[in-house]
């Protein structure tokens, strides 16, 4: 199996869908503070390239989940291992995240979070491969649709690996 990384979309055209989807959030959020939730790992670069684009007071947590199964593929065995600390009862929620495949992971998030009560919850995914979905997923903010390839670059992992790539990148 190779596992060199083949480019699938460049970090300029990247940037010009972050910065799109940051000026449909700056729109719907105008007049509010919304509390951004990254998932980790995955988000972190998406994350820090949102929200500098982004002109509202937002506030900003974390949080990583673990999930149990093969490096390429999640089983939707879910658990939060690293909460957050921040109340969001009567906030408005945005979740980042960067990659919705099953929709296992999305969907587990969006039901947690659902629980505490905000006074709004959507999702922001940067890449959608909705060629897999187990359970439909609703995402407010997409930025790409992507092929059912292992996708790896900008925080998107395999084992670890390739987070630091600027660009999405395939690997077989
Ligand atoms: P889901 O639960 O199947 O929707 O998977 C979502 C999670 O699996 C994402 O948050 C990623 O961490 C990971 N994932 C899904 N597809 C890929 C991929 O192509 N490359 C790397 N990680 C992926
Ligand atoms: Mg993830």
């Amino acid at each position: 199996m190779s596992r060199q990384p083949t480019l699938l979309i460049t970090q300029e055209k990247i940037r010009q869908t972050v910065a799109k989807l940051a000026a449909e959030i700056n729109r719907d959020y105008r007049d509010k503070q919304p509390l951004l939730v990254g998932i980790l790992k995955g988000s972190f670069v998406f994350m820090a390239d949102l929200v500098r684009q982004l002109d509202l007071p937002v506030e900003l947590d974390f949080i990583k989940l673990s999930s149990y199964g093969s490096s390429t593929r999640t089983s939707g065995k879910v658990k939060v291992v690293h909460g957050m600390k921040t109340n969001i009862k009567g906030r408005d929620v945005i979740v980042v995240e960067d990659i919705v495949d099953t929709g296992l992971t999305i969907s587990f998030v969006m039901n947690y979070l659902c629980k505490k009560k905000p006074a709004s919850l959507k999702l922001c995914a940067l890449f959608d491969k909705p060629s897999q979905r187990r359970i439909p997923v609703s995402i407010d903010y997409l930025g790409f649709t992507v092929p059912d390839k292992f996708v790896v670059g900008y925080g998107i992992d395999w084992n670890e690996k390739f987070r630091h790539l600027p660009d999405l990148c395939i690997i077989d």
